[in-house]
């Protein structure tokens, strides 16, 4: 350290790499060898490799930080662990993002968060699918520093010609990704080489090593950008006082400086600025404030006040890149609770443009996207949000899918731009509505929804339920699966994604009849609670009642009346529900009918309780 070099400011970097290209030694050798640990953990270390290292006499860096992983295991939430070091010219924050090495979740988090990537490759392996994958996620992610660490150079003998090739084919396949800098370093993990001193074993790299390059690497313009604040706190303790909490997500704003309120367009003033320390003059990026404006404007947690020069986007569409994180495939059409900023709404996919297949980079079409899959798509929100281009802010371009059902971050995206195409479409609202529809009619419209295995009854039920309304004077109308897929439904198979459009037609068809004042019954497989719900949520909850036509699978191939169980189990018939498709039954139906056991007439008169009760209770 001779201190020529200026102090630096903070460096948040990732190390990304396919497992046993030996991330953790080089990582641990790298803290090791600039002292950038604590001596307690480096004596609890010494003692430990020798008990269960795996390399002799020497300290095994790896339990340096494997070590740090098992201790976050405890904590299972976490995904990524931040780890903080600091050496005479500049501090680091490390993004520990270990796991399972099939899951990109982690690391893409730990991109998200990261200025530059430490990409790893085996020298003796070269580039692998899981390098290439990560090195794609970290340029969606917005990483623009990159160092490619060809490890284990030992073990091909210093070869200069292996590091070269592989260099040259990543240069070659990352040429696009923009990438500001792209440092190639050869590594030894295990025995040091170039990571914090230069190697007498690679006279012919020239180069830094890889602590010095880390040290000097300049990174600052990244922070740049117009002033974002998402608000995420309104904080009203009493009525003299009402400001805004929020961490600054771009640019800086100070005392005095107009602002708009993103999503209303309305314009006011900064009147104070409150920080950990009281009053100040002005906020940055990174800062977690409290912002008082002159005006009483309205202003709630996921507004965004940005500058009156440099706005955001305004929209419910959109287009991103997706990167589907989870088990279950992305299905369009499904609706999933998207995170944009401090906002929380829903969200579906409504067209796949491309899929990329990250080995070689080529756009393919798709109809779902599964676990890992990246895919350009467009978007439809439940609201107006404001957002920005990711590669215009990391913070404000963002956001995360949500499954409903299991709460698992499934998928994370990075917004392109907005999609305006339907803004000229307004809705046009009619001088006849729903309510004096229904009361020409004399009825309350809803929306009878029955589900089941196909065989179980739904049709049968429901006929009779219809019948009867109809001998009480109430206007009906019914859907049925078979029917419309003759008609509006006829391109649609049975894969996942078929059925998820299937159930969205109908749902909408479906409420279109309740504001013509109708009783419509709708029968359908509809196999997946996601889209059951979906339509209860479009409807609303009184005017949907579900019900589970519960009949054993035994039961319905034991009646196959279309003889579709029997070809579906010799194998002609592919995704048949209940056979080589999943049913997922309801967890909260109105009503649950033995279908097994219950003669139809008996099923069909409890239906007609229900509705019954229903238009007692809100009668009453
Ligand atoms: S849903 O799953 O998308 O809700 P829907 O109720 O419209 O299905 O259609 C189901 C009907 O299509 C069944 O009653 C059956 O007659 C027929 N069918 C043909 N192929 C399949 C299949 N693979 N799985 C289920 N039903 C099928």
């Amino acid at each position: 350290m001779d201190g020529t070099t200026p102090a630096r400011g903070l460096l948040r970097l990732l190390t990304c790499g396919s497992v046993d290209d030996g991330k953790s030694t080089l990582i641990g050798r790298l803290l090791y060898d600039s002292q950038m640990i604590m001596e307690d953990t480096l004596a609890s270390i010494t003692r430990d490799s020798r008990k269960h290292g795996t390399v002799g006499e020497e300290v095994d860096l790896a339990l340096l930080v494997d070590g740090l992983e098992a201790e976050r295991q405890q904590g299972i939430t976490i995904d990524v662990a931040y780890r903080f070091f600091t050496t005479p010219r500049r501090s680091f924050i490390v993004a520990d993002c270990p796991g399972h090495e099939q899951y990109t979740r982690n690391m893409a988090t730990g991109a998200s968060n990261s200025e530059l990537a430490i990409i790893l490759v085996d020298a003796r392996k070269g580039l692998l699918t899981q390098t290439r994958r990560h090195s794609y996620i970290c340029s969606l992610l917005g990483i623009r520093h990159v160092v490619l660490a060809v490890n284990k150079i030992d073990l091909v003998n210093f070869d200069r010609q292996v590091f070269d090739r592989i260099v040259g084919e990543y240069a070659t396949f990352a040429a696009n990704f923009g990438f500001r800098t792209l440092v190639p370093i050869p590594t030894s993990g295990r025995f040091g080489d170039n990571v914090t001193t230069r190697s007498g074993n690679t006279p012919w790299y020239r180069g830094e090593t890889l602590l010095a390059h880390l040290e000097s690497v300049g990174v600052a313009e990244e922070r740049a950008g117009p002033f974002r604040f998402p608000v995420q706190w309104v904080n009203r303790p009493n009525q003299d006082f009402r400001g805004f909490s929020g961490s600054v997500a771009g640019g800086g704003v100070s005392l005095g400086e107009r602002v708009v309120v993103a999503s209303s367009g309305i314009e006011t003033q900064v009147a104070r600025i409150l920080g950990p320390s009281g009053e100040q003059q002005r906020a940055e990026a990174g800062e977690a404030v409290t912002i008082c404006l002159a005006d009483e404007v309205d202003v709630a947690r996921g507004d965004v006040l940005v500058p009156t020069h440099s706005r955001p986007a305004v929209a419910d569409q959109l287009a991103a890149h997706l990167l589907w994180m989870d088990e279950e495939p992305m299905l369009p059409g499904r609706q999933y609770l998207m995170r944009l900023g401090n906002s929380w709404t829903s969200a579906s996919v409504t067209a796949i443009k491309h899929r990329v297949d990250v080995a070689t980079l080529e756009h393919g079409s798709a109809t779902r996207l599964t676990l890992n899959e990246i895919g350009f798509c467009n978007f439809a929100l439940a609201q107006r949000l404001p957002f920005d281009p990711y590669a215009d802010n990391r913070l404000t371009g963002a956001f995360i899918l949500v499954d409903r059902f299991t709460n698992r971050t499934a998928g994370c995206g990075m917004i392109a731009f907005p999609l305006r195409r339907a803004t000229n479409v307004h809705q046009e609202r009619f001088l006849v509505d729903r309510a004096a529809r229904a009361a020409a009619l004399g009825q309350r419209p809803m929306v009878l929804w029955f589900t089941g295995l196909s065989g179980s009854g739904k049709s049968t039920v429901s006929k009779l339920v219809e019948q009867a309304l109809h001998r009480m004077g109430r206007h009906t109308y019914s859907l049925d699966g078979d029917n419309l897929r003759h008609g509006l439904n006829r391109d649609l198979g049975f894969t996942d994604q078929d059925r998820v459009e299937n159930i969205r037609r109908v749902g909408e068809v479906a409420k279109l009849f309740v504001d013509a004042g109708l009783i419509v019954l709708c029968s359908f497989i509809s196999p997946f609670r996601a889209e059951r719900d979906m339509v209860r949520e479009m409807l609303g909850e009184g005017d949907f009642v579900e019900i589970f036509v519960d009949t054993p699978i035994e039961e319905c191939i034991r009646r196959d009346a279309k003889g579709l169980y029997a070809r579906a189990m010799r194998g002609e018939i592919a995704n048949f529900t209940g056979v080589s498709s999943p049913y997922e039954p309801p967890e909260r139906a109105e009503l649950v009918l033995d279908g097994g056991r219950e003669a139809p007439e008996a099923q069909a008169q409890k239906v007609l309780d229900v509705i019954g009760q229903r238009l007692a209770r809100e009668a009453g």
